[in-house]
């Protein structure tokens, strides 16, 4: 997004839009706001302006009569106009046409994407009048957000609610995305297993889970039917996207079988243990017992299973290496019968395990290798869809 224009009309809510408002702008975007006069009311357009950098527009109407028309001028290369929060009545003069002030009045001249974020006390929200402008809305192209349930600013329970900021700009970047991956089916694995001991005790590595997190949220972003299987992570599962949590290398491997069946895509993001103990011991192991040895057994190769039974399947690999990476990860991918590897060095900087970052070499079955510039894996999510749609 370089450019969103949002619009803020008069309820409780309009304060959390000055946060919303940071947060494209924190994106990256250049962000005019343009506020109804009741907004206006509930917080100063200053802050707004103070956060963009960007006067805050309430009037229709300049003194000056060289200054183009605002409306159009305020639209020109906009990518989208976010309404957020969108009470009932300006939802109400949007789906009927009205355009009695500036925000009313932009929505009429946008031809940019429109996301529609309404907030209001729950029984407005329930009233049929309110659902027959937000179908109106939907009909004529508009996003329109669902609001969540919880305490409402009136002091009642329900729903009604704005979404937090966060998942407002997430469901506007979702809205702008290209649908390539439209109702494919998609597993991603992520994050590491962990392999009990005794009933206090794991195996397990420094895997967040970050890299398959962010896979499966622009797959999914993208338009894709996707399926989580997540080893232990602290990171929250993205809107829209089943989530299936297991522990072990062996959960998860049956995971992946029970979502395999009209599966298109597999991305395997998961560091999966090779190892685990060979008995596990039903009582916590004790100090005085501090010499022992552990035996270990090799855990299934998830992948390399997969590999054998993928039909038309697209099966993406990731391996991290310490050295040779392109020679060792090439013969991975050979060996898994994969589509792609995704291959890093863990002795780069910045590439691996526990940061927001990595830097990877996409490598595929011709052996021809894209090394790819350090990165933030939300970034490298994108552009490793972008090389598996060029083999769909
Ligand atoms: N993988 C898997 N099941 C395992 C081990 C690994 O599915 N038991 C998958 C990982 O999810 C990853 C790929 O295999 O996509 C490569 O993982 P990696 O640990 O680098 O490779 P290994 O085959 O275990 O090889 P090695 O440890 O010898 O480098």
């Amino acid at each position: 997004m370089k450019k969103v224009v949002l619009g803020v009309s008069g309820g409780i809510a309009a304060y959390k839009a000055a946060e919303l408002a940071r947060l494209f702008v924190r994106s990256g975007a250049a962000v005019q706001v343009v506020m109804t006069p009741a907004a206006a009311e509930f917080v100063a357009p200053l802050t707004f302006q103070t956060l963009t950098e960007r006067p805050a527009y309430i009037e229709m109407y300049t003194e000056r009569s060289s200054e183009k028309i605002r409306h159009i001028d305020l639209l020109s290369e906009a990518d989208v106009l976010v309404i957020a929060p969108a009470t009932a009545n300006t939802i109400g003069k949007m789906a009927c046409g009205f355009a009695d002030n500036l925000l009313t009045t932009l929505y009429l001249a946008a031809d940019c994407p429109v996301v529609v974020i309404p907030s209001m006390n729950v029984n407005m929200f329930k009233h049929p009048a309110v659902r027959e402008n937000i179908d109106r809305l939907r009909r004529h192209g508009c996003m329109v957000m669902d609001p969540d349930e919880g305490e409402l600013a009136c002091g009642v329970y329900g729903s009604g609610r704005m979404p937090e900021p966060e998942d407002i700009y997430l469901f506007t970047r979702a809205a702008l995305r290209p649908k390539d991956y439209e109702g494919l089916k998609a597993i991603v694995t992520a994050g590491p297993t962990r392999e009990p001991l005794d009933p206090v005790r794991f195996i397990s590595n420094p895997s967040t889970g970050l890299m398959g997190y962010s896979l499966a949220r622009a797959l999914s972003e993208r338009g894709a039917l996707v399926t989580l299987i997540s080893g232990p992570t602290h990171l929250k599962p993205p809107a829209g996207v089943k989530t299936v949590a297991v522990n072990t290398a062996e959960e998860m491997h049956q995971a992946v079988l029970d979502h395999f069946e009209g599966c298109r895509l597999i991305f395997k993001a998961a560091a999966v243990s090779d190892f685990r103990p060979l008995d596990e011991k039903e009582q916590k192991v004790k100090k005085k017992d501090a010499a022992f040895t552990l035996d270990l057994a090799a855990n299934r190769d998830i992948l390399m299973e997969l590999g054998k039974q993928k039909g038309s399947r697209l099966l993406i690999g990731f391996a991290a290496e310490t050295e040779d990476e392109v020679e060792n990860a090439h013969d991975k991918l050979m060996r898994k019968n994969l589509d792609l590897i995704i291959v890093n060095n863990l002795k780069e900087p910045g590439a691996g395990f526990a940061v927001s970052t990595n830097k990877v070499s996409i490598i595929d079955r011709n052996g021809e290798v894209e090394k790819l510039p350090l990165m933030e894996k939300e970034q490298l999510a994108d552009h490793i869809l972008d090389r598996v749609s060029g083999l769909l």
